[in-house]
């Protein structure tokens, strides 16, 4: 029998992100836009059409049960992570769960455990992770190429509407600034300094209790300091940036999505390189979650569980300083 070469996605939730990641599927050779699930038939057929998919499902319940899915991209609100990973999963089906993978540490310890016990792959996508410029960062800097790492920086900011329904605004939705955009500036300080000694967070809160600005400062040795913000409320540079020995690597605006890098050395050289992006930067992990998938492999070596499992326990952290408490 032919090795399989490509894999069936659907997609689980058909709002703002489902419709990026949908683009972008276009160019991974690996990937074919098979289904797409939304709690309406009507929306998936229009979606399906729009984005060029196969086959339209009223209900996500119903999609699990198409044998010729292969992988689901889960894009529901936060709250609805969890659920939706464990169904998919139930069902035998490849998971690329969105950001933040669930609520908080003991949902991902569930999702991971069913994950592992049904020997099937899941992976949080923090499509982050898998762009060029910022691989390219995590090389240079474990290189040491301008010496030692002496304090990092990382905001991400914009003006949320303020409609106390919409996801971002509304706690039952796992609404607020930190679990949604928080989460890269803290991502940024884990995959460039790994855990923290000590957190210290404070935050501002809208009337619906979900936060609108946080402002963290990550602890590690050597007095090296993370300074993180995230905010609802003005739009920031959103850019990161890391002091070393003998220069200053800049993650330019915005940082976490395609963009460019600054190398500052102290002898008073600047580099700005570009990556020549053509997409909108989902495809790269899509290509790997395939790869793994046609592989027969159940965790990703790099976006690991382990280190979802930091990932998590930072945001869990943070949430307790500022008091951040969803009923979920
Ligand atoms: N990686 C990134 O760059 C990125 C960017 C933005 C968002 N995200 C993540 O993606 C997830 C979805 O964000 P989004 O902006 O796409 O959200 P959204 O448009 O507000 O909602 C996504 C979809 O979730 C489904 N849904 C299921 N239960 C729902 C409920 N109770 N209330 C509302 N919608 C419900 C709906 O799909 P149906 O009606 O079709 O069932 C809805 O269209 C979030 O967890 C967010 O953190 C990631």
């Amino acid at each position: 029998m032919n090795k399989k070469t490509t894999v069936n996605w659907a997609i689980l939730g058909a709002g703002k992100i489902a419709k990026k990641f949908a683009t972008d599927l276009t160019v991974v050779t690996n990937a074919q836009k098979y289904a797409v699930a939304s709690r309406s038939f009507d929306k998936a057929t229009s979606f399906s059409k729009e984005f060029g998919f196969e086959k339209s499902y009223g209900s996500y319940e119903e999609m699990v049960k198409d044998p010729h899915v292969d992988a689901v991209y889960i894009a529901v609100p936060h709250t609805h992570h969890a659920t939706a990973t464990k169904l998919c999963l139930e069902h035998g089906k490849a998971v690329l769960c969105e950001k933040p993978f669930a609520m908080h540490a003991n949902e991902v310890e569930e999702m991971i455990s069913i994950a592992q016990s049904k020997k099937v792959l899941l992976m949080e996508a923090m499509w982050t992770y898998f762009l060029p410029h910022y691989q390219y960062v995590l090389n240079f800097l474990k290189n040491e190429t301008f010496g030692s790492i002496k304090s990092l920086e990382a905001d991400f900011g914009f003006v949320a509407e303020l409609d106390p329904s919409s996801r971002l605004l509304n706690k039952s939705l796992g609404g607020g600034g930190l679990l949604d955009i928080g989460i890269y500036p803290i991502f940024a300080a884990l995959s460039i300094l790994g855990m923290p000694k000590k957190i210290n967070a404070t935050a501002q809160f809208f009337e619906t209790g979900a936060d609108s600005v946080c402002e963290m400062n990550f602890q590690y040795n050597n007095d090296i300091v993370a300074k993180l913000k995230s905010t609802l409320l003005e739009k920031t540079a959103t850019e990161a940036t890391i002091v070393c020995e003998n220069g200053t690597v800049l993650l330019n605006s915005r940082f976490h999505e395609p963009s460019t890098v600054t190398l500052k050395s102290n002898d008073g050289t600047t580099e700005t390189l570009d990556f020549d992006y053509t997409t909108i930067g989902y495809n790269f992990e899509v290509a790997h979650f395939g790869s793994l998938l046609l592989e027969g492999a159940t965790e990703s070596p790099i976006m690991n569980f382990e280190l979802s499992r930091k990932l998590i326990q930072l945001l869990d952290t943070v949430r307790s300083e500022i008091g951040l408490q969803y009923d979920i």
